[in-house]
């Protein structure tokens, strides 16, 4: 494994002999100085604003000693004068030893790996996928209830926009637990993450109009704010903000062990009055980036490896057709030197290999 663009490049095996490496990595924090990637740099590209991901990630590259180089706005690099994806993975290559990209376009961070003769880890791109923090949320859910097989995890918020319940989704079905969508109208899953998870992983998804509904049989709740930037024009942000509230009243109502987790920022969908909260994780969500995302780094950089006995993730079956992408927010309609790559899902369905999204028929 070269790069972690999508959650599906990790096995559910991969994915649990990393948490042991990231248990090791919070005994590293503590006791100093690691220096295990001494003299190796990472490249931060942020193509988008970040709080958590990219402080994260530098702190962790910081942690295991090595060093970091980097930006968190494009408009200061040659991108504002137009040069392409394709060239500064090219670069970069000669700079740093591995890349983490975030990008508002769906599919960069793949063509960011494409270029790229370094390891590429996508920090998010679009609404698209959010892998490393995926794999947070099911390290917090894993060490606080002992298992991910089984529960019952509430999804609540933007489903359509938020790119993290995307990634999430398809590992809670791959980790045998159940979901249940709580959502304002037009901000559900987008159809090719339910189609997905019905043909790949046998899984429906279903929806209840309230969080009382369903409050009481959950394990886990995870909140999500609306994704105000990238609302289309036809949905009014007043129209969809502010629906789905937990508070005292609500938590009254939940589980004795039922965790709370959100990927922050928060705007108004967690009160703060439930902060002091002993179901309240996603603080300590957060802090546990920090060595999940050391333990993805060290990996990637070689300096750690999969024991032999760990099962791979297959490669996604890929295929050239003559179909196109629909999704005027993938990378393929931007950067036109793009030649557009369709993966075999299943039988009975194919989706552009950058945004996932479904193609229609139609000449390239
Ligand atoms: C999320 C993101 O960027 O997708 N933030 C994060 O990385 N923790 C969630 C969000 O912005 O809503």
């Amino acid at each position: 494994m070269k790069d972690f663009i999508v959650i599906d490049d990790l096995s559910n095996e991969e994915i649990e002999h990393l948490f042991q490496i990231a248990d090791d990595m919070a005994g590293i924090i503590d006791s100093g100085n690691p220096k295990i990637a001494r003299d190796k740099i990472m490249a931060t590209l942020f193509y988008e604003p970040s709080t958590r991901t990219r402080f994260s990630f530098e702190s962790a590259m910081l942690r295991l000693g090595g060093n970091v180089l980097g930006f968190a706005e494009p408009k200061t690099t040659s991108v504002s004068k137009g040069e392409t994806l394709a060239d500064t993975a090219r670069v970069m290559t000669e700079y740093a030893d591995i890349i983490v990209i975030r990008h508002p376009m769906a599919g960069a961070a793949k063509v960011m790996a494409d270029f790229a003769h370094i390891p590429v880890i996508n920090g998010g791109d679009d609404s698209h996928q959010h892998p490393t923090q995926t794999l947070y949320d099911l390290y917090t859910i894993q060490k606080h209830l002992g298992t991910i097989k089984g529960l019952k995890v509430g999804l609540c918020g933007d489903l359509k926009f938020g790119r993290t319940v995307h990634s999430l989704a398809y590992a809670l079905a791959r980790f045998d637990a159940m979901m249940v969508g709580i959502a304002p109208a037009g901000l559900e899953m987008p159809n090719y993450v339910v189609q997905k998870l019905k043909l790949k992983y046998k899984q429906g998804f279903e929806y209840v109009d309230n969080l009382e509904d369903v409050i009481g049989d959950l394990d886990v709740l995870y909140m999500t704010r609306i994704q105000k930037e990238r609302l289309p024009q036809n949905i009014d942000y007043n129209s969809v903000s502010g629906k789905f509230v937990i508070n005292k009243e609500l938590m009254s109502k939940a589980k004795k062990q039922m965790m709370i987790l959100h990927p922050l920022p928060r705007v108004d969908e967690i009160a703060y009055e439930i902060d002091d909260d002993d179901r309240a994780f996603y603080f300590r969500q957060s802090a546990y980036g920090v060595r999940v995302r050391m333990a993805i780094t060290a990996l990637l950089l070689g300096l750690l490896k999969m024991p032999n006995t760990v099962r791979t993730q297959p490669s996604p079956r890929l295929v050239t057709v003559k179909k196109r992408c629909v999704n005027p927010r993938c990378i393929t309609t931007q950067e036109v030197y793009i030649e557009p790559k369709f993966e075999l899902v299943s039988d009975l369905m194919l989706n552009c290999a950058y945004c996932e999204e479904l193609p229609v028929d139609g000449e390239q």
